[in-house]
């Protein structure tokens, strides 16, 4: 606990022979942070401006009385504020304590009171905040340390998604600018549609393993020029149930929609996709936002068996399969997205 000359205590009260006792006896003890006010609003200015750690509040005064102050101090205080607030009046009757008590007076002491005991209250109070100070900093401490631990938790999962996603991208897209468009433009139309701020979190970074699977795939298919024949088409669909299983079974809500939007990013929303045929909103939400970030990205970019398209034949194609390929829900989203300053640059690096 801080010295007595350390804390600092209000003294209030309309009779300044009271006042003097009170300053005197606090001095004599080793208090010497003393202030004092000989009115109800004065006591309001000094508790409000100077922070004390302790008020010895009189009762009795005209206009603003001691319960006047001691309303309004109790209900301006912070939570985690603990101020002592010692009444000390000659008003002995039932009453006068309760109501003062009842405002949240600390203790109640009666004049002229027992100089041993008024430095013993005042000593015991200052204790008790001494503690809830403590408590305060330390609880303090505790959330910052918690903050910082869930912060590098975070970024710990972001980076082994990234170098996840990168180890995934190492045979095709060396640069690995494909999945990092893909999953800016996924988070785009997650907040677009209304995804709350932690999925399109998720999205964003689940979305960066969507081709994890292409692990799998050789080489022969993986980067092959030109078309694919039908039997190679059917072993580079493997790449969506590859990436499930190897994202299948995780505990983490990150991982849980990473292995949804692997194996459902190619499902179309007529039920003509692949690999589970699902229509409409029985693929996962997730899955359909990145259905359409990943067409756009491949349809705009040089691929082993095709040339870039422009901007505006691969936003025509886009909406040409609204409600065949893609939600309209998604489409629509998509266009408006597009449609943003942030995004002029897809239309004017045709
Ligand atoms: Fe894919």
């Amino acid at each position: 606990m801080k010295p007595k000359s350390e804390w600092r205590i209000l003294v209030v009260d309309d009779e300044p022979a009271n006042v003097r006792f009170l300053e005197r006896l606090l001095e004599y003890d080793g208090y010497s942070d003393l202030i004092v006010a000989t009115s109800g609003s004065a006591a309001l200015g000094l508790a409000l401006g100077n922070q004390p750690d302790l008020i010895l509040l009189d009762l009795h005064m005209p206009e603003v009385d001691g319960y006047e102050v001691l309303d309004i101090l109790r209900s301006s205080a912070g939570s985690n504020v603990y101020l002592p607030i010692l009444v000390f009046t000659a008003d002995v009757t039932v009453q006068a304590r309760k109501r003062a008590l009842q405002l949240g007076a600390s203790d109640f002491l009666t004049k002229p009171g027992d100089a041993q005991e008024i430095l013993l209250r005042v000593r015991n109070f200052l204790m008790i905040r001494d503690l809830h100070q403590q408590l305060s900093d330390r609880n303090s401490n505790l959330e910052q340390l918690v903050s910082l631990r869930t912060r590098e938790l975070e970024d710990s999962q972001i980076e082994i998604v990234e170098r996840l996603a990168q180890a995934g991208e190492r045979r095709d897209d060396m640069t690995g600018e494909h999945t990092f468009r893909v999953s800016r433009l996924s988070a785009q139309i997650g907040a677009a549609i209304g995804m709350s701020d932690r999925d399109v979190k998720l999205l964003k970074l689940s979305s960066r393993l969507h081709d994890i699977g292409k692990i799998g795939l050789p080489d022969s298919i993986l980067l092959k020029p030109g078309k694919l024949t039908r039997s190679e088409f059917l072993e580079m669909q493997l790449h969506c149930l590859i990436g499930a299983q190897i994202l299948a079974e995780g505990r983490t809500p990150l991982l849980k929609m990473a292995e949804r939007i692997a194996r459902s990013h190619h499902e179309k929303f007529d039920g003509t996709g692949y690999p589970d045929g699902l229509a409409g909103e029985q693929i996962p939400v997730e899955a359909r936002v990145v259905a359409i970030a990943d067409v756009y990205d491949a349809l705009t970019n040089t691929r082993p068996y095709k040339p870039a398209w422009t901007h505006d034949d691969a936003m025509a194609e886009i909406s040409n399969q609204r409600g065949l390929h893609f939600d309209p829900l998604m489409v629509d989203a998509f266009f408006a997205i597009m449609s943003r300053p942030e995004n002029a640059q897809f239309s004017t690096n045709d």
